[in-house]
């Protein structure tokens, strides 16, 4: 593990190489809600037909930029065995939506590594996504120990090669990193995150390619700066107010040219088109009011 304290002891040129992670993969919103309080951008009453209309077309947007993508049925799969130990039901797991903290997948992309929620609200939330993943043939690991890790949420691949990212300080602890690391087979530079508007590296960090990353430059101490700065060529910023109004920087670059974001970043967007990209905004709004967007809603396998 290479620790955010110094900028970590390795250049570009020689990060290996890893196979592309192409199967996007979203969780039906049936159960979607808001309930309790656990970002400080939650609250509001959310419109259930509307939500499942933004997530729809999300859907279909996915579908047309993705190579492959996934609909995990929380009905389907998440039905628990009667009287086993997981037995919360899909329908008291109103974040069951967010498909990205529900696990990591590991350099190969033949497994995944499920998460261990920090909060009693989502606890019940991995073993549903262990029983999808043993279904349609992923191996699941578990963390040993009782650490927080709240998967692809906090844990971000590196486009293209063999590095992950790790976020820590408000929901993963920065020691799930040192078994991650063995599990997932990389190195992990992890990045501190003290403030609760960032509760997770997806809602200020971005990686759109091997070479750029979008990122919200108050997120981060400065050596977790220092970190990004030595291992992209370009930083793109995205304003404070667009990252933590509509949640700007929680996109996903999801073919090295098109990057799917929340509707209503005017200025982002004019940054990621001058950098290069095509952004296509997405409606994301109902889901705003559980604090997340577009990249909280899927998680990429192999
Ligand atoms: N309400 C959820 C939570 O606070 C939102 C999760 C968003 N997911 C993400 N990857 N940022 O846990």
């Amino acid at each position: 593990m290479y620790d955010d304290r110094a900028p970590p002891p390795l250049d570009r040129p020689t990060l290996p190489r890893r196979p592309a992670h192409d199967t996007v993969v979203l969780v039906a919103p049936t159960y979607f809600g808001v309930r309790y309080r656990i970002n400080p951008y939650m609250g509001g009453r959310v419109d259930a037909a509307r939500a499942r209309s933004e997530w729809d077309r999300l859907r279909r947007v996915y579908e047309r930029y993705a190579e492959r993508v996934v609909v995990l049925d929380p009905d389907r799969y998440g039905t628990p065995a009667p009287g086993g130990a997981d037995h919360v039901p899909p329908a008291a797991l109103p974040d069951l939506v967010f498909a990205a903290n529900l696990g990591f997948p590991t350099a190969d992309g033949g497994a995944v590594v499920r998460a261990r929620m920090a909060t009693d609200e989502r606890a019940g939330e991995p073993a549903h996504f262990a029983r999808w993943c043993r279904a349609v043939g992923y191996e699941v690991y578990d963390l040993p120990g009782d650490v927080a890790f709240e998967g692809a949420g906090d844990a971000v691949w590196h486009p293209g090669r063999r590095l992950v990212w790790g976020g820590h300080g408000v929901r993963t602890d920065r020691a799930a990193y040192d078994d991650v690391a063995g599990l997932v087979d990389a190195p992990v530079v992890t990045l501190e995150l003290s403030d609760d508007r960032f509760y997770h590296l997806d809602v200020c960090f971005a990686p759109l390619t091997e070479s750029t990353a979008l990122v919200v430059p108050e997120a981060f101490t400065e050596a977790g700066r220092a970190s990004i700065d030595a291992l992209f060529d370009e930083v793109v910023e995205v304003p404070l107010a667009e990252a933590t109004g509509d949640l700007a920087c929680n996109c996903h670059c999801v073919d090295g040219e098109h990057v799917l974001l929340a509707a209503g970043n005017p200025e982002t967007e004019r940054r990621l088109r001058e950098a290069g990209f095509t952004p296509v905004p997405v409606a994301t709004g109902e889901f705003r009011k559980a604090g997340g967007s577009v990249r909280c809603l899927s998680l990429t396998l192999g």
